[in-house]
């Protein structure tokens, strides 16, 4: 795979494919937390200290993650913030209005496009949503509008490189490609960690990202690559249903309204094969008259939903912190961002702040959790990739870096 210091950029036009995919708040039009935009700032900057003319592709939320789905108009106003200039917006992605702008910029300039995920094309999530090849994803709508306008495609992205969409993986098969500098650093970071974890290994997941959990969970329990997964979130509940425990009423319609209902057979499976390496929680938190009520995971009321890990479990899961030598932390163990259902989050993530072992953290929600408990400078390495960074650990080859390499080798030549 190439990097930036194998092209001269004087006056070149980079398209940079970077993730700033953070959580939205929609009514007052912000965002939540920069703080994916900032881990790009030193390659956008090193662009432009070369005198490049940077475009930059986005996206922000998804079909899925609809409450995040918006604009990119925010991250314009953060990126001119920590780049202290003008950043332009031409409020399209790839129709005239963005290729006039790219056509007018100067070296040393830089222009952010809306969300790419305005295409439907990129859209390819949804189970029965389009599974496009790379040879596909290169003559989209995107590729085949921006391609022609650039010199050099820099994916910045390693926190969606797990995806394997236009914008990610069709650019390098038109034209020479290169990582930036955080996806290198992450790429080269992880792989380390990677080749030895020191044992045990701890993998935690929980959060409501449940398609990722499953993958990796089976993914690092059939490699051996985890010992132990300690389960918390929507993760947890699917397992105990599955386990035949009630979760409640309000949990099964969360699953039923999210289409999760598939995972009961995966998690009927897994645990039938691995029962000995997953911890479920012991016991529960949900709501009675607005408050916290707690206790053992038999003795969830039929109508309430399980909101957090109780206390019992956040101990049990402190200790195993506690003796294992490496961490991977994905999800949180609850709805953390209410105070009544923070109680969980908050214990693990304490325990993972103060233990000797490595702790790797990946992931928005995580990575809130660790802001907002504890110091993000506890962990060992905070990586911003979060399916990204825990399926790269469980062995798979991600599809941008598939698309990188490949790349790599359709355009060998000597560019500098
Ligand atoms: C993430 O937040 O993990 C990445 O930006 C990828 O987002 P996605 O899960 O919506 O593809």
């Amino acid at each position: 795979i190439h990097t930036i210091d194998d092209f001269t950029l004087d006056g070149k036009t980079v398209l940079y494919r970077a993730d700033m995919n953070q959580p939205v708040n929609r009514e007052e039009g912000r965002l939540e937390s920069c703080s994916r935009i900032r881990a790009c700032i030193p390659t956008i900057r090193e662009l432009l200290d070369r005198n490049a003319k940077v475009v930059i592709l986005i996206h922000q939320g998804s079909d899925i993650e609809y409450h995040n789905f918006f604009t990119t108009k925010p991250h314009r106003d953060v990126l001119e913030k920590l780049l202290e200039r003008p950043v332009g917006f031409p409020e399209d992605v790839c129709g005239p209005a963005a290729r006039d702008a790219v056509r007018q910029l100067q070296p040393g300039e830089v222009l952010l496009l809306d969300n790419v995920r305005f295409l439907a094309q990129e859209q390819t999530l949804f189970e029965n949503a389009l599974k496009l090849s790379f040879g596909e994803q290169a003559s989209t709508l995107l590729v085949e509008k921006l391609a022609p306008l650039g010199d050099l495609y820099v994916c910045d992205a390693f926190a969606a490189a797990h995806r394997s969409q236009p914008s990610l993986c069709g650019f390098e098969l038109v034209m020479p490609s290169a990582m930036g500098r955080l996806f290198e650093k992450e790429y080269c970071r992880l792989s380390e960690l990677m080749e030895s974890p020191k044992r045990p290994c701890t993998f935690i997941l929980g959060g409501a990202k449940v398609s990722d959990a499953f993958g990796v969970m089976e993914e690092v329990l059939r490699k051996k690559t985890a010992d132990r997964i300690l389960t918390g979130g929507v993760t947890a509940n699917l397992l105990l249903a599955a386990a035949g425990i009630s979760i409640g009423e309000k949990s099964r319609e969360y699953i039923s309204t999210h289409g999760y209902e598939r995972y009961y057979d995966v998690s009927r499976r897994l645990l039938g094969t691995y029962r000995d390496q997953i911890s479920l929680p012991l016991d529960a938190a949900w709501a009675e008259d607005g408050k916290r009520a707690e206790g053992e995971v038999k003795a969830v009321p039929s109508g309430a939903g399980i909101f957090d890990i109780g206390r019992e479990t956040a101990a049990e899961y402190s200790r195993m912190i506690q003796s294992s030598s490496t961490i991977f932390i994905n999800g949180p163990m609850g709805v953390f961002e209410r105070e009544e259902f923070s109680l969980g989050t908050r214990k693990v993530w304490e325990a993972l702040a103060g233990t000797g072992g490595e702790t790797i953290l990946g992931g928005g929600d995580s990575i809130a959790a660790a802001e907002r408990f504890c110091e993000v400078e506890q962990f060992s390495y905070v990586s911003t990739g979060g399916g990204a960074l825990i399926r790269f650990l469980s062995g798979e080859e991600l599809p941008v870096i598939q698309a990188l390499r490949y790349g790599a080798e359709l355009f060998a030549g000597d560019y500098n």
